[in-house]
């Protein structure tokens, strides 16, 4: 039986038997999917020091204790609702919005849906070893926030299957829990979400670039006509915020560590902090080349009839639509760099079909402030040594970039040139090894931290940085 006690809500849960029932079916295997997929080893014996969501309120939304993984309380939240809300964008703009999902666009939100839906509990799959080689309980605890929060944001997506989609819905919200990240028959939907993460250098690289995406995304699906989906990504907003959090800070200490080591006696000032076990500068470097570049891909093509369809139906917007002067898009063109025999120029786009670009532009503009904050750790330790973004057409796999080829600085390479050269600009296997080499012993005390990163500023909540973040219970 369902409760709000184990399913905190603010939907009436308890008021609604077909979605109750619905729910109580699909609860034992999500659970089950999380024992066998989720973070391995931590299951039985460990307490962490967690926030769950049990309301959407903004001064107090999250509850914080200790809890067994396997019992979090997933819950269910729609950010309140906004009163007279009307269509902000597309051909219904001014229109009030949608509380029921329109016959005409039920297979377009479906797929947005399930899209959306299939990246949380991929991330939780690819990240479900690194308890294993955490560089404090500080960061461990970091990584199951994260797992959790993913966790119940593939419940905000079953959520709404179940609730407006019927016999279609609980498919789909089947099929999420039986795709795999990496699993040659049922892959997960998007590529970069079938690789493995398996070092926590990539783990904070996937925390600042791919779950930016993932807030390009939800910005975008928040501007929904369709008011519960926009309600639902809103609240997942305010846990997204914290996983951004864990990735840049995350980089900034490895950052400042890096910096430290580069001007340490032990090495005679030389640099190469890889004799103390840090992380070198270019092996940072490689890793922003590729996470960046792997979730570019993820926003589409850049000319893309689906995305003109999605915004003209009301489906999908910019993000931060409200920025924008003219929001039925009509007229408005947009310039797209486009290749053309290895030469870039200028092409004028209808907007509504360069969607994908646009919100693609915001993304790059939000990783910016990312990179000159790691830059200024750098500058403050008095080095000349800077990070930065590649261009966003190096390395790319999806849309007119993905069979040419283009250095981080954005010069055209032949496939040759590429082939011979990638290497200096994306992380390669003996980069992995040694990755795996420095976080081999994973470490349990408090307070402790691995030698290739900083410790924290502050704790978690006002505790201090050596709480016992994670504890084991036998
Ligand atoms: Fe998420
Ligand atoms: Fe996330």
């Amino acid at each position: 039986m369902i409760s709000a006690e184990k399913i905190p809500n603010n939907v009436d849960l308890h008021m609604n038997k077909r979605l109750q029932r619905a729910l109580e079916h699909w609860q034992p295997a999500y659970i089950q999917w999380w024992k066998d997929m989720g973070p391995q080893g931590f299951q039985h014996y460990h307490q962490v020091y967690v926030r769950t969501a049990i309301s959407v309120d903004s001064a107090g939304w999250a509850h914080f204790e200790y809890v067994k993984l396997p019992e979090y309380r997933w819950g269910i939240f729609l950010a309140d609702p906004v009163v007279n809300r009307t269509i902000g964008f597309g051909d219904f703009y001014g229109q009030p919005v949608w509380q029921e999902v329109p016959g005409e666009f039920r297979n377009q939100l479906r797929r947005l849906i399930v899209t959306q839906g299939d990246t949380e509990p991929a991330s939780v799959e690819q990240q479900r070893w690194l308890g294993h080689r955490c560089p404090s309980l500080y960061d461990l605890r970091n990584l199951f926030q994260v797992n959790v929060e993913e966790g119940r944001h593939l419940w905000a997506m079953v959520y709404l299957l179940h609730s407006y989609f019927g016999r279609d819905g609980r498919d789909e919200a089947e099929d999420l829990l039986a795709r795999q990240s990496g699993n040659r028959d049922k892959p997960r939907i998007l590529d970069a979400f079938n690789e493995p993460i398996d070092t926590w250098l990539d783990f904070f690289m996937f925390t600042m670039f791919t779950d930016r995406d993932g807030k390009s995304q939800l910005l975008s699906l928040s501007e929904s006509s369709l008011d519960p989906l926009s309600r639902t990504t809103r609240f997942m907003l305010t846990e997204e915020a914290h996983h951004m959090f864990v990735g840049e800070t995350g980089i900034t200490r490895i950052v400042k560590r890096t910096a430290e080591l580069m001007r340490s006696e032990e090495i005679g000032f030389s640099g190469d902090v890889r004799k103390l076990g840090g992380i070198d500068l270019d092996m940072i470097q490689r890793h922003i080349n590729l996470w960046f570049s792997l979730s570019l891909d993820l926003h589409g093509n850049e000319i893309s009839t689906n995305a003109a369809a999605y915004f003209s139906n009301g489906l999908k917007g910019r993000a931060e639509e409200d920025k924008w002067s003219e929001h039925r898009v009509i007229e408005d063109i947009y310039k797209l760099e486009a290749v053309e025999n290895g030469e870039v120029k200028k092409i004028d786009v209808p907007m509504r079909n360069a969607m994908n670009e646009v919100l693609r532009d915001w993304y790059v503009d939000d990783c910016l402030g990312g990179i000159g904050r790691w830059n200024k750790v750098l500058e403050d330790h008095g080095l000349s040594d800077r990070l930065k973004l590649p261009d966003r057409k190096f390395n790319r796999g999806i849309g007119q970039y993905a069979d040419v080829h283009f250095t981080p600085d954005g010069s055209y390479l032949t496939k040759e040139e590429w082939a011979r050269r990638k290497h200096e600009w994306l992380p390669t296997p003996a980069d992995k090894i040694y990755l795996l080499s420095i976080m081999n012993t994973p470490i349990y005390e408090p307070g402790k931290f691995a030698n290739y990163i900083a410790p924290p500023t502050r704790g978690v909540k006002g505790r201090p940085i050596d709480f016992e973040y994670v504890r084991t219970e036998m």
